[in-house]
């Protein structure tokens, strides 16, 4: 064997090795074993879509809750058992929807290619496109090649997902513990351009900012003209059964107005007016004013965010019914 010949051997047996070490997705993982796959996906939740605007945004929200616990494993699909409470249980889930689209997928998957496409790749690919719809084409890349979980916990859900109470320090170090930045953190609460909040999410900041309990005792740093809508939706502390849009101008249309609502202080919960705190947040705020700015970065951002501590390899398994492990 000559020696260009065998280096090119080194070579590729050291590159093998790093993927297989790294354990990474890749483009199109299913190529080979489900040439189908991303095409199925696509076509169900495009049909869902069309005919219910508010899909992507509980598809963007199960991908990031998916992904901030345990890792990007489907784990948010798994229902409680007798002797387990899941992360569905949590708090937190309030409003996650859209479970019944990803079974639906989920089955028609295994009918084409049974045991091949793992659920967690199912809901990094629904967030994709559910919010591609309005665009008619992919606005970011997935790689796949995710495997499932087998466990889910109502209270690592309750310790992993961020508060709409956290100030900017517990912000950032809650992204920090998934390896992601500030600037992943502001480029990531743009997904807040989509979708509503409940009210008990924000009302302490229009009657009880400060713990007095009154009509006055607003959060200062809330836009007093946005404060007094919120009241007329809001009415009482207590309402947790009413939602506001998060972006009022334009909540189902995926863009970056967020940051320009931030900007006239109309960030909807503590989290996001929080970002407006700190000057590198700021700084990259205003960055993204700029919406082609916007839309590069969130591809960057949701990649990074859809790769947390994900199973590949041998690693979990392929779940048969999403809902539940394998027996
Ligand atoms: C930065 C920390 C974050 C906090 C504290 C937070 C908190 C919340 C809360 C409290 C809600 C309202 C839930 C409800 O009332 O039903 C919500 C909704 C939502 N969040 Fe976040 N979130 C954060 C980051 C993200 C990220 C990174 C994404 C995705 C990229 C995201 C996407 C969404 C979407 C799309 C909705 C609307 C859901 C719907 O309309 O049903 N959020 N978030
Ligand atoms: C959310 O949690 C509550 C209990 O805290 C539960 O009754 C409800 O079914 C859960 N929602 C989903 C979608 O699982
Ligand atoms: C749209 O989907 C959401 C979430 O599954 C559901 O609550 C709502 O009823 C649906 N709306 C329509 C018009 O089907
Ligand atoms: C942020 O919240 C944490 C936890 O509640 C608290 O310990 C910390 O003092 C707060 N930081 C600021 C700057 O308010
Ligand atoms: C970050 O992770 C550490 C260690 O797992 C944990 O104690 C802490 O509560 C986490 N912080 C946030 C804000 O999620
Ligand atoms: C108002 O805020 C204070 C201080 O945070 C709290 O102790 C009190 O329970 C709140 N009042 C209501 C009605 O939620
Ligand atoms: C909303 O509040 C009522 C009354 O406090 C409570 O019974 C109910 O469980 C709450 N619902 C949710 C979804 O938190
Ligand atoms: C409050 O919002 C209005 C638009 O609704 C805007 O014109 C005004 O500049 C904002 N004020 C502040 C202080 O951000
Ligand atoms: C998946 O499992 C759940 C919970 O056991 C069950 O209700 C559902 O019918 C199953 N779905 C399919 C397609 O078998």
């Amino acid at each position: 064997m000559n020696t260009n010949l065998s280096s090119y051997f080194i070579f590729i047996a050291v590159f093998g090795l790093l993927g297989v070490c790294h354990g990474q997705l890749r483009m199109h993982f299913y190529e080979e074993s489900c040439p189908h796959a991303e095409e199925i996906v696509k076509e169900i939740i495009w049909n869902r879509v069309a005919s219910n605007s508010t899909l992507p945004a509980k598809f963007l929200r199960m991908h990031f809750h998916d992904c901030f616990v345990r890792g990007c494993d489907g784990s948010i699909l798994i229902d409680s058992t007798q002797n387990n409470l899941a992360e569905k249980a949590a708090v937190p889930n309030l409003s996650l929807a859209g479970f019944d689209i990803i079974d639906e997928v989920k089955t028609e998957l295994e009918n084409t290619c049974p045991g091949v496409v793992s659920c967690a790749d199912i809901v990094a690919l629904a967030a994709r496109d559910s919010v591609s719809y309005q665009f008619q084409r992919p606005i970011w890349d997935v790689l796949t090649g995710r495997r499932d979980g087998i466990i889910s916990r109502q209270s690592e859900a309750l310790a992993n997902i961020p508060s709409p109470f956290f100030n900017f320090t517990t912000l950032k170090q809650s992204f920090a513990n998934k390896s992601l930045t500030v600037h992943d953190l502001v480029v990531l609460s743009g997904g807040h351009t989509i979708g509503v909040g409940h009210c008990n999410f924000f009302s302490e900041r229009l009657y009880n900012f400060t713990g007095k309990n009154d009509e006055n005792d607003e959060d200062p740093s809330l836009n007093s003209t946005y404060d007094a809508f919120l009241k007329t939706q809001c009415k009482s502390l207590s309402n947790n059964v009413t939602t506001v849009p998060m972006d009022p101008g334009s909540p189902l249309s995926f863009d970056n107005n967020y940051f320009n609502i931030l900007k006239q202080n109309e960030g909807l919960f503590q989290s996001d007016a929080a970002l407006l705190t700190d000057s590198e947040a700021t700084y990259n705020v205003n960055e993204l004013l700029n919406s082609q700015n916007f839309f590069t970065e969130f591809a960057q951002s949701i990649m990074k965010m859809g790769a947390i501590q994900v199973l590949t390899g041998s690693s979990g398994e392929i779940r048969k019914n999403c809902s539940v492990v394998n027996p």
